[in-house]
């Protein structure tokens, strides 16, 4: 299972690469905006530090807009991957971008049938976004199931499933229990993978001892 972060900040990116954890980068305008940079130096910053598939955003609304930004990011590193959004427009630019060699990511996909139309389009990852269904009362991860199980029929679609809009570590768990591809993860989540309140008393009761003992090893 790979896990990309899913953020544009570079510190956090920096840091968490560091963890050995991280196999590539999402972001999206709202994450890139929320830095107050220049998107496409903040692309070749994360391309440098993580050299797995990094997301970037196309924010044209008309296939060609899309092809052309596509491309002009995609020349940024080898490692970007051109995010689409899952429209008609979205899926005629992940066609082309991808019959040029170039990885698309199809972005805000909320149905099954709009996954199997993203596959069919030839995208290296599809993006259900599991949190935004969960805030409308739906079940996200039934949709990842569901993604899953229908791409497992058609060995030649090619398109892994990135499961997004990740809210908890849960989300992330049943992802794994599902066996999707790749899971995109806020920083703070990712930190909350760690966590468990045994590990820390365990640790601080072997140190207590060890303590005690008066040794070192080293
Ligand atoms: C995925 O690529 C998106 O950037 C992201 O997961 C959206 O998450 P949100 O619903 O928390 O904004």
């Amino acid at each position: 299972m790979k896990f990309f972060i899913d953020t544009a900040d570079i510190d956090d990116i920096s840091a968490l690469a560091e963890t050995g954890m991280i196999d590539g980068v999402t972001t999206n305008p709202s994450l890139v905006a929320k830095t107050g940079r220049a998107f496409t130096e903040v692309i070749a910053e994360i391309c440098a530090i993580v050299p797995g598939p990094i997301s970037a955003e196309v924010t044209a609304t008309e296939a060609e807009g899309m092809i052309e930004e596509g491309r002009k990011l995609a020349a940024i590193a080898g490692n970007v991957a051109i995010k689409v959004p899952l429209t008609p427009d979205g899926l005629r630019a992940c066609k082309a971008l991808s019959d040029a060699g170039t990885m698309v990511n199809v972005t805000l996909c909320f149905s099954a049938a709009q996954a199997i139309l993203a596959a069919k389009a030839g995208a290296t990852f599809v993006s259900p976004f599991v949190g935004r269904l969960d805030d409308i009362g739906s079940d996200g991860m039934e949709l990842i199931s569901d993604i899953c199980e229908i791409y497992a029929n058609y060995p030649e679609f090619g398109t892994e499933v990135l499961v997004a809009s990740v809210r908890h570590p849960m989300h992330v768990i049943e992802a794994a229990r599902i066996g999707a591809e790749v899971v995109t993860i806020p920083p703070k989540i990712l930190r909350q993978l760690y966590n468990h309140p045994l590990t820390d008393k365990g640790l601080a009761a072997f140190l207590a001892d060890w303590e005690k003992t008066g040794q070192t090893i080293l």
